[in-house]
């Protein structure tokens, strides 16, 4: 049995398209903690957001890690918000090697433009919000085992890196 493979980072950071693809080349398992709560919900998240509000969604969020985190063997893609829990930090990382994928606020306000699926980002000036966010969320990233920046690498180098991480 392995180690989850846990990435973390903001919202555009490409947590998904590279949890995808280790999939692939590792043929294991993945998990995205979205997919999970909205599962669960039977609603998506910018519905629970709306009716529910959240910190609803931040309990139910760590429901779900508390859940995947006792498995080994997967892929976790989580959602950006998911470090700013001191519990959530332990669990992913007991059975889990964390990966952080950085990128600059430039970079993933170029990412997520456009995209009206979350929540967080349906503002007037959401460049600076993810600015805004991006100083406060930093140092939660931080307590990653790994950081990666992905600001001006395709998917397939971003997945290359992390392969190296876990093998050394
Ligand atoms: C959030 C990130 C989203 C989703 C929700 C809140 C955040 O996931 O969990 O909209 O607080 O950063 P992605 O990082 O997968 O977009």
């Amino acid at each position: 049995m392995n180690k989850n493979i846990v990435l973390i980072g903001f919202m555009g950071a490409g947590k998904s398209v590279a949890a995808r693809e280790l999939g692939k080349r590792l043929n294991r398992k993945v998990v995205s903690t979205d997919e999970l709560v909205e599962r669960k919900e039977g609603r998506s998240i910018a519905q629970i957001f709306q009716e529910s509000g959240e910190a609803y969604f931040r309990r139910c969020e760590k429901d779900v890690v508390w859940e995947i985190a006792q498995k080994k063997d997967l892929i976790i893609d989580c959602g950006g918000g998911i470090f700013l829990d001191s519990d959530n930090v332990a669990n992913l990382k007991r059975n889990g090697i964390v990966i952080y994928l950085l990128a600059t606020p430039e970079v993933l306000f170029e990412r997520t433009q456009g995209r009206k699926h979350r929540p967080l980002l349906n503002v007037a000036d959401p460049h600076q919000k993810i600015k805004e966010l991006l100083a406060i969320r930093e140092p939660a990233y931080r307590q990653a085992h790994h950081v990666i920046d992905t600001s001006n690498k395709k998917n397939h180098q971003v997945c290359d890196e992390i392969l190296a991480l876990i093998e050394s």
